[in-house]
């Protein structure tokens, strides 16, 4: 296996100007002479970027718009034709978790807006760009996806139910293309990212509850990025999220009910609107 195999490609990745999806445009840069296109909707974000990149900055560009919109992806992909721009590899990463609750306590508006950016942004972004990205000699698609994919827990019934027809897909892609396209998976754990923004972590018990059982961004993004460099077909990263594929698998329906009886116990307020009466 050649482990450089993604030396010097063009990559897209959504979601390139925070967390996860920024540390894997670094390295993508920084280790491997990848030439970068970020997509995320921050101007100000992305400008960061491009500062914190230094002397490496001629390798990215970046372009806003909303990954959630099929049409942003129709002009994006005629963007890259008019400007003989030829990816390889596409990374959908840009993501959002919603807040922990029940099911009846989102509007329906809500679930739409996070299936959209959750699962159809990969929908339109592969749909898009799969014509070009396979005249590359070694082209890649690569789903971000989460440990709330392999189990579902009281309070995330919209999150994991993107997260987990996302999975879906992936595994349908992963076989129409074999031997066409790698196709890879990665579902992480808990993440130390700016991604609990919607959570009440102004909780101080929360905050503390989150930070013990996440794993440091760094760390994550390099697990990613030997999922990367070895074409694996799934990465499950982060003791949660073994955890959850661990019970997910062998006890589907007690599994769910043990965590529901774990997050209750906690007493958190995080929690609290999913299981207060
Ligand atoms: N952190 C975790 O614990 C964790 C665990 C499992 C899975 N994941 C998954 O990992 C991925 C990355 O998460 P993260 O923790 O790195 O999140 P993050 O720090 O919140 O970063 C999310 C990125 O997505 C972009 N984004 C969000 N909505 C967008 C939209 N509608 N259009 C374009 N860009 C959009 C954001 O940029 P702008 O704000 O500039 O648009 C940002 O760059 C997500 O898919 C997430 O579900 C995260």
């Amino acid at each position: 296996m050649d482990t450089n195999w993604m030396n010097n490609k063009t990559v897209i990745i959504t979601g390139a100007s925070g967390g996860m999806g920024k540390g894997v445009a670094e390295k993508l840069i920084k280790e491997h002479g990848c030439t970068v296109i970020g997509i995320a909707r921050s101007e100000e974000k992305m400008k960061k970027v491009v500062e914190e990149l230094g002397s490496y900055a001629d390798k990215f560009s970046y372009q806003l718009f909303d990954v959630a919109v099929e049409e942003n992806w129709i002009d994006f992909a005629n963007y890259l034709k008019e400007n003989d721009i030829h990816p390889d590899v596409l990374i959908n990463n840009a993501g959002i978790l919603p807040k922990f609750d029940r099911f009846q306590n989102y509007t329906v508006d809500y679930i739409k807006k996070a299936m959209d950016i959750n699962f159809y942004s990969a929908v339109y972004s592969i749909h898009a760009l799969l014509p070009i990205l396979l005249e590359s000699p070694s082209p890649a698609i690569i789903n971000i996806d989460s440990s709330a994919a392999l189990m579902t827990l009281a309070g995330t019934s919209v999150y994991s139910a993107s997260k987990a027809a996302l999975k879906s897909l992936s595994e349908a892609l992963r076989e129409e293309l074999r031997g066409k396209c790698y196709v890879g998976i990665v579902c992480p754990g808990f993440t130390k990212t700016d991604i609990f923004r919607n959570q009440d972590s102004a909780d101080a018990k929360a905050q503390k509850m989150l930070n013990m059982v996440s794993t440091s961004c760094d760390r994550m993004v390099n697990m990613i990025m030997n999922d990367i460099k070895f074409k694996r077909p799934l990465g499950v990263h982060g003791f949660d999220a073994a955890f959850m594929n661990y019970f997910g698998r062998i006890m589907p329906v007690q599994g769910g009910r043990l965590f529901s009886t774990v997050m209750k116990a906690s007493k958190l307020p995080l929690f609290d609107s999913v299981f207060k009466d």
